[in-house]
């Protein structure tokens, strides 16, 4: 049951929180609407339970926090284009999203953040873990945020898009863009900074070669899955995830083979990213 008095809970001591007392079927009021973009901006990611929403109405939703972004690799629900469809049937083993990654980053102007709404989970497992990219950045040296600071790196999402594995994918041609970021961002509404890498979506630090790269990269996303910079998420029917694409990594847990797991989600546009 509802109750009309928003609350916000920490779930993770540097990321998430989960909000209470909003129904978010309705059009969203001013301080609601408010709420939720602080949150968002300042934990990363925000989480709801027990909502109950048709596919217009998580379309409005979507609307009062930015343009809807078409995904164009993902089958969509039957007749709205803007819900992209993560699945995974009792009969695939591979799940979307099974590893650390950033949606979205291999676009030169990268979304603001994706809307996960679970139509259907699995009675155990299927969870979501999420690191935030400002701890991770923090937790770095003086020295190793100034080399930082002078890096960009190319995304791309060629390596993941541009072969097509199974029905859940489509246009493998679009996949034709590699973008560059900076290496560290200025987050558009928080003002701070966060490490924008991630092991899904980015090849190298423009410059240099891949070779080059390998191993910074992979000390810095070591450095980035640790548990204390993260939180997990447990579905129930209902629940949604809204999570800030620029600060944050996820990665979606496969540990539920032979049941069915069907998400709704609607990506919002974003801006271009600065360091
Ligand atoms: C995604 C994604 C995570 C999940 O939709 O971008 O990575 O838990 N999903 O389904
Ligand atoms: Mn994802």
């Amino acid at each position: 049951m509802l109750s009309n008095t928003i609350q916000i809970k920490p779930v993770g001591a540097a990321i998430g929180s989960e909000i209470t007392g909003i129904d978010l079927s309705e059009p969203l009021a001013g301080p609601a609407r408010d709420t939720i973009r602080s949150a968002l901006a300042n934990r990363g990611v925000v989480f709801f339970r027990d909502q109950d929403l048709t596919p217009e109405q998580h379309i409005g939703l979507a609307r009062q926090f930015g343009n809807i972004n078409i995904n164009r690799f993902f089958a969509h629900a039957e007749g709205y284009p803007e819900i992209a469809l993560v699945v995974k049937e009792p009969d695939q083993t591979r799940n979307i999203g099974g590893g650390w990654h950033t949606d979205h980053s291999y676009d030169q102007i990268p979304a603001l953040g994706s809307m996960l709404y679970a139509r259907q989970v699995p009675p155990i497992g299927g969870d979501t873990l999420f690191s935030s990219m400002y701890a991770a950045y923090d937790a770095l040296s003086d020295g190793l945020k100034h080399t930082l600071g002078g890096l960009r790196a190319v995304h791309s999402s060629r390596h993941v898009f541009g072969v097509v594995r199974d029905d859940r994918f489509r246009n493998p041609e679009a996949a034709t863009q590699d973008a560059v970021h900076p290496a560290v961002i200025t987050h558009p509404d928080s003002g701070r900074k966060a490490l924008y890498v991630n092991p899904g979506f980015t090849l190298r630090f423009d410059g240099w070669t891949g070779d080059e790269s390998r191993g910074l990269l992979e000390y810095l996303y070591r450095h980035a899955a640790k548990p204390e910079f993260g939180c997990r998420f447990a579905w129930q029917k209902g629940s949604i995830a809204f999570w800030d694409n620029r600060s944050t990594w996820h990665y979606a847990l496969n540990d539920y083979q032979g049941e069915r797991r069907l998400m709704h989600r609607i990506t919002v546009e974003g801006c271009a990213l600065t360091g």
